[in-house]
């Protein structure tokens, strides 16, 4: 039988500042509480882990739609790993990669990129020190992936060692100069910062268009650094604050096969009006920053022991709300956030 556990109303004193969303209701009071979170928390990002099917997109639908409903100081883009968000969120722009193309190579920034590539195609230190040597090389005019994999391809070899890491550099470089990629990865002209200062509709980027997940990962990575980017230049997230959505979160923050970069900046980018809502079915598998760098959780039902022992331990759950966790129904979570005295357990709203 699921156990339950109430609060008498004293200890679940909420105390909000400011606009908040309203995402359901609290069922562990004894009297009648909505379930909210403080918009201003949101630019210190959001967690939302929980199995699969037990009910993250449409915890994040409800937050994107309210967020929207409620105040026009925000903007939002959905990093659409799976592609379900078109009929979830209300009044989006639909946006296939192609029409969100992503210059690779910034040649103002190009040690970030070696770093992007280094993390997203496992690259070896001599891979990484071949790229090096190219880029500084002043006779090399590299504007686009194709320019690299040109020059790859023609580029004197220094010695056996050097042979081999140049041809293994090239395979790992090649899936991304596809002819179908070509309109993704060969533009010049990046669209994003405009998108996002033009629509007041939350933005919905259906990478699941891209098939080959490993070059989706690597498109997402590319995406969300660029963001980061333009958020520190003050580009976007400063006219309006940006809540960014991460699907499938493991495979830009895994634990073993992390983006560094994205990483890094999880913690500053928030004062630069970036707010995170990261998505995983497994809190385990991803990297101690994302439990570290959240500030709201919410937290699904969740199975595996292995993902209840991290949860419990960052949040520091009473152990009758961890024991709770393996027997919440569908839309049922703990919530955690800035505001509540202590986790409550919510049923999350229907549409
Ligand atoms: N709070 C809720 N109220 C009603 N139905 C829900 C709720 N949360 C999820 N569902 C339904 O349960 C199913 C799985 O939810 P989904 O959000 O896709 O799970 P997940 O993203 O964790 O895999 C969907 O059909 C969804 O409509
Ligand atoms: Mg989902």
């Amino acid at each position: 039988m699921k156990p339950t556990i109430k609060y008498p109303r004293q200890e679940y004193l909420a105390r909000f500042s400011g606009e908040t969303i309203d995402i359901g209701e609290v069922i562990n009071s004894r009297i009648p509480v909505r379930a909210r979170i403080q918009v201003n928390t949101l630019t210190h990002h959001t967690l939302v882990v929980g199995s699969t099917g037990s009910g993250k997109t449409h915890t994040v639908s409800i937050i994107v739609n309210e967020l929207i409903r409620k105040t026009s100081k925000y903007r939002v883009l959905i990093i659409d790993w799976h592609g379900e968000y078109m009929k979830l969120i209300n009044k989006a722009e639909y946006f296939e990669p192609r029409r969100v193309p992503l210059n690779i190579i910034e040649q103002n920034n190009i040690y970030d990129f070696i770093e992007l590539l280094q993390d997203s195609l496992s690259l070896t230190p001599p891979q990484v020190f071949i790229l090096e040597k190219i880029f500084e090389n002043k006779n090399h005019m590299i504007n686009s992936i194709y320019d690299l994999k040109n020059i790859l391809e023609d580029i004197e070899d220094e010695g056996s060692w050097f042979r081999e890491s140049r041809l293994s550099l090239l395979r790992k470089i090649s899936p991304l100069t596809r002819d179908s990629l070509r309109e993704i990865f060969g533009s010049s002209r990046d669209k994003l910062v405009e998108y996002i200062n033009t629509y007041e509709n939350p933005i919905i980027i259906d990478a699941s268009r891209i098939q080959d997940p490993y070059i989706r990962r690597i498109y997402v990575s590319i995406l969300l650094k660029k963001i980061f980017r333009e958020a520190i230049k003050r580009r976007i997230g400063s006219h309006n604050k940006l809540l960014v959505v991460l699907e499938e979160a493991q495979n830009v923050l895994g634990r073993n096969n992390y983006i560094g970069i994205i990483t890094r900046m999880l913690s500053e980018i928030r004062k630069f009006g970036i707010g995170l809502v990261i998505v995983s079915q497994s809190p385990s598998q991803l990297v101690d920053e994302a439990m570290l760098n959240t500030n709201t959780k919410i937290i699904h039902s969740i199975k595996s022991l292995n993902d209840l022992e991290v949860v419990s331990k960052s949040l520091y759950l009473p152990l009758n709300i961890e024991k709770i966790i393996p027997y919440l129904d569908v839309g049922e979570a703990v919530l955690y956030t800035r505001g509540l005295k202590k986790p409550v357990i919510i049923k999350v709203k229907e549409f």
